[in-house]
């Protein structure tokens, strides 16, 4: 059995995602004080090289993007449809501080911004850990975006590679492409890493006893969607058995979380809701 030291962690998704619009300074300082074990940025990388923290590659979902650059899209094809998408590497990091973050979710969060990953971690650290996922790391790569790099500096020019914060890893990084692990693996050979398994396809691949040794070569835990492991709850003893921890996504009531970790024994997991983290 793998264990954390200080058992199963309670990861806020996009901050207090429930509560706040996402990856906003609102919605972290809400996680902190819900008692968040860590926050998850997710990441994007701006035309400048910064990286910023945002779930979607591109802005229009979560900013007033549309209004602000009506005529910076690109298209692209989502759901076999042509659509427009307003791609973070396509604007400056001073063009995305224009944009507004909150009022989508609620006009009282109007004015929130776009955070840094730099603000991120100033904001987090010393309160909880963090748990960063590179977002389309393969689809910027082409675009000649290096953010395994530039992940790489950034945690090395604030001291956090192979650091802990009360008694776990205080960094852990995410990503659901395994060449982006494999790299992380040698960039930062002493910072843990999740596998994200999304699909049934996925699944089938990486989480039978042969997929899980292999993915043990460049990942140190697996984090599989709640329905994988609920279709085969197993997964957790075979993961366990070839040294990963499980960390699933994502919860919102406090039963189905209770069950996963009392009953499936998951070490940690990822809520929109971390208030109702069982404890
Ligand atoms: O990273 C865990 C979970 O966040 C993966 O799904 O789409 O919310 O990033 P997503
Ligand atoms: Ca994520």
């Amino acid at each position: 059995m793998v264990s954390t030291a200080s058992g199963p962690f309670n990861i806020a998704h996009r901050g207090a995602s429930a509560y706040a619009p996402e990856h906003t300074a609102a919605a972290y300082e809400l996680a902190l004080e819900m008692g968040a074990d860590y926050v998850e940025p997710d990441l994007g990388i701006t035309k400048d090289g910064i990286l910023v923290v945002s779930h979607d590659p591109s802005l229009e979902r979560t900013t007033d993007v549309e209004e602000r650059f009506p005529d910076r899209f690109s298209m692209t094809i989502v759901d076999g449809k042509p659509t427009k998408v307003w791609w973070i590497e396509d604007f400056t990091l001073a063009e995305i501080k224009t944009l507004d973050k909150g009022s989508w979710f609620d006009a009282k969060f109007a004015g929130q911004k776009v955070l840094t990953f730099q603000e991120a971690i100033t904001l987090v650290r010393g309160k909880a850990g963090i748990f960063p996922e590179l977002k389309t790391p393969g689809r910027v790569r082409a675009k000649g975006f290096d953010m395994e790099q530039a992940v790489a500096n950034l945690l090395e020019k604030n001291q956090m590679v192979g650091t802990t914060f009360e008694d776990r890893p205080e960094v852990y990084l995410q990503s659901f492409e395994e060449d982006s692990l494999r790299r992380l693996a040698t960039l930062l050979p002493t910072v843990p890493r999740t596998f994200l398994i999304g699909t049934p396809e996925d699944g089938a691949r990486w989480l039978t006893a042969a997929g899980l040794k292999e993915a043990r070569a460049f990942a140190t835990a697996v984090s599989p969607s709640k329905r994988l492991i609920l279709a085969d709850p197993a997964i957790v003893t075979r993961a366990h058995a070839a040294g990963l921890i499980v960390v699933p996504y994502t919860f919102q009531e406090a039963d189905e979380m209770r069950r996963f970790v009392h009953e499936f024994k998951v070490d940690g997991l990822f809520t929109d809701n971390p208030d109702r983290f069982p404890r």
